[in-house]
């Protein structure tokens, strides 16, 4: 009897997935001093489609002062994986991680700064994005200075 009753308490435990606790965008939200689940947004929120997005997708114009920049940023956030002349042997890929394409590759010429830019953004594959920690200038700068180093093939 006493096991059957272990037993019970045990299955009790036991609940399937599908029913978890949430809450639902309408509903009420204890947690929060205004009681409602949908907060509004921080100060400072950006909506997706406003121009100050807009302003950060534009090209800038290509001058040595960006490409210095770029090569400055390149050597910081992309050499590990892509190696210092863009082929790809950076250390990290030397302990085991995905080696990424040679830049010099047909394929990847023909990206273009644009895609470029997107992939540095939002990443790749197993490529992190850096959206959340270089700037979008410093992501133009970044992307123009590869372009840069497809075109001679050399840092
Ligand atoms: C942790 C390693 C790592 C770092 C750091 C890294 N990459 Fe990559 N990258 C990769 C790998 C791996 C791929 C191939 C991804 C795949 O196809 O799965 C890749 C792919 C790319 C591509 C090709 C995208 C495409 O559409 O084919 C570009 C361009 C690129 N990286 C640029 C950069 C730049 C610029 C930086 C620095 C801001 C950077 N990466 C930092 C590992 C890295």
């Amino acid at each position: 009897m006493r096991l059957l009753a272990l037993a019970l308490l045990l299955l009790a435990g036991c609940d399937n997935m599908v029913r978890q606790p949430r809450y639902d965008a309408y509903g009420e939200a204890p947690l929060f001093p205004d009681g409602k689940a949908l907060q509004v947004p921080p100060d400072g929120t950006i909506a997706r489609d406003a121009p100050q997005w807009a302003a950060a997708a534009q090209r800038p114009a290509l001058t040595p002062a960006l490409l210095a920049r770029g090569q400055e940023r390149y050597a910081i956030y992309c050499t590990m994986c892509h190696g210092l002349d863009g082929s790809g042997d950076g250390t990290v890929t030397a302990r085991g991680f995905p080696r990424p394409a040679d830049f010099r590759e047909p394929e990847q010429k023909a990206l273009g700064s644009g895609r470029i830019f997107q992939a540095i953004s939002d990443g790749r594959g197993t490529m992190y994005g850096f959206s959340d920690r270089v700037s979008a200038p410093d992501r133009w700068a970044i992307a123009a200075y590869v372009e840069a180093l497809q075109r001679t093939g050399r840092p």
